[in-house]
């Protein structure tokens, strides 16, 4: 039985398995606290109360032992979670080393142990959040009739900037690992129209942030007959449906991780608010930060623009200078792009996306500003060729949305096993 089932039941003789999470004892007492996937439970083994062979077995466990035991369950307001199991029964299952994790462990300590780490309530509480968040991105999608498609992750160019590229050998030649579906999502539409996926996603970037790893998860949607707005409208309806299944499924997990929920129920229950460019330029102006017209927000200003409102900013129209090659142009604005990114407190962008430009020659021209060999990116210049239509799409950094949702320090622990620039292992 699970020990939540156990909790709820409060009476009778069950049977329950997990691994202790905490052991103390006297001469004639034991207590161990069990931990399963969900919860934790009190079960004590009394010296006079069992045959001498699981007294003498219960001296020998371990924290982390995995265990069997078989018992009468009874309420105890003492216990930490209001139920004790008198043991009669123990089997132990797989036995433990000493557990090298013990209180108050240096961040690089859990780091090198991250494997026993994702043990923790705390890692148990945030891949839990993790796994609402991938299922709300994919139930949005396809309550909107979106399908799910797959592009490459061995890609032969670049789509989001050479520089972070990712070479692998590929036996005689090399290639890049995906640095986002997109060229190959733009391919996809012609056929089923509107698509989504979540793919693990690759970028060399030499970056010692909170908010970068170079191995992150990357949840994107590309559609066919957009207009600008159908994007922004998306986005934030992924984002408003992701938190709201968080904020239904993860209370428990939530309190675990502390998060004060009032900024996650703002963003569920009311519009986010949209600036173009020009318009968070003057904000920040206006708060005392000058960013000349042209630049790229950086992570600073994302939080000073965040920090004026409650909910989630949508920032639009950026300058074409510092954005991709495909996003299109602002009718009779060249300077500025069709493109949108979500911000949020304390993490910044968490989407990035944009209308896409249908102009092979404006396309051309700009893979020549990024000093790129149009002659390489046939197969995406085709599907301007043949029967091109408006279309739009964005990304949704996975691990960026759960540590704001988690209200996390740091993307890495809204992953497993997080790979920077200065780690690869575990
Ligand atoms: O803004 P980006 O670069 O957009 C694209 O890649 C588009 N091709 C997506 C699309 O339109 N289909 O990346 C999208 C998101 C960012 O907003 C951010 O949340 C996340 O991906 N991201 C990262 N997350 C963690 N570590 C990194 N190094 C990241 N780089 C981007
Ligand atoms: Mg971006």
């Amino acid at each position: 039985m699970h020990i939540q089932q156990a909790i709820t039941q409060q009476t009778g003789r069950i049977t329950v398995h997990g691994w202790v999470y905490r052991e103390r004892g006297s001469n004639t007492m034991r207590f161990l606290v069990v931990r399963d996937t969900d919860n934790i439970l009190q079960c004590v083994i009394k010296k006079d109360a069992v045959p001498e062979e699981v007294w003498e077995l219960a001296q020998t466990i371990k924290v982390e032992a995995a265990v069997t035991l078989t018992g009468d369950l009874r309420a105890d307001p003492r216990a930490p979670t209001g139920v004790e199991l008198q043991v009669e029964e123990l089997i132990i299952v797989g036995e433990a080393n000493d557990f090298p994790i013990t209180k108050d462990q240096s961040i690089e300590h859990l780091a090198n142990n991250r494997h026993l780490w994702l043990r923790s309530r705390y890692m148990n509480a945030i891949l839990k959040v993790r796994h609402e968040c991938f299922v709300g991105f994919r139930e949005y999608f396809m309550q909107h009739g979106f399908y799910e498609y797959h592009s490459p992750i061995f890609q032969a160019t670049q789509a989001e900037g050479g520089s972070d590229l990712f070479s692998v050998k590929y036996f005689d030649s090399e290639v890049y690992l995906s640095q986002t579906w997109q060229l190959y999502a733009e391919a996809g539409i012609f056929s089923l129209e509107n698509i989504f996926t979540i793919a693990p996603t690759f970028r060399a970037e030499n970056s010692k942030t909170s908010r970068h790893l170079t191995e992150f998860w990357m949840a994107e949607m590309e559609m066919a007959w957009s207009e600008f707005a159908d994007i922004q409208e998306h986005a934030q309806g992924v984002v408003k449906h992701i938190v709201a299944r968080v904020l239904k499924n993860c209370q428990e997990q939530l309190t675990i991780l502390q998060r004060d929920t009032r900024e996650l129920v703002a963003a569920r229950d009311n519009p986010f608010v949209t600036l173009t460019y020009d318009q968070a330029i003057d904000l920040l102006k206006e708060h005392g930060m000058d960013v000349p017209w042209g630049k790229d927000l950086r992570t600073a200003e994302e939080e000073l623009i965040c920090q004026q409102f409650d909910v989630p900013v949508v920032v639009t129209n950026y300058p074409t200078a510092v954005k991709a090659f495909y996003m299109k142009l602002v009718p009779g604005r060249p300077e500025a792009v069709q493109g949108c990114d979500v911000l949020v407190k304390g993490v910044g962008e968490i989407i990035g996306g944009s209308q896409r430009e249908e102009d092979i020659e404006k396309i051309i021209d700009r893979l020549k500003r990024d000093g790129e060999d149009p002659e390489e990116y046939s197969m995406y210049l085709d599907t301007r060729r043949y029967g091109s239509v408006p279309h739009g799409g964005f990304g949704l950094g996975m691990e960026r949305i759960i540590a704001w949702v988690c209200g996390l320090d740091s993307v890495k622990d809204a992953i497993p096993f997080p790979r920077t620039p200065l780690r690869y292992s575990p």
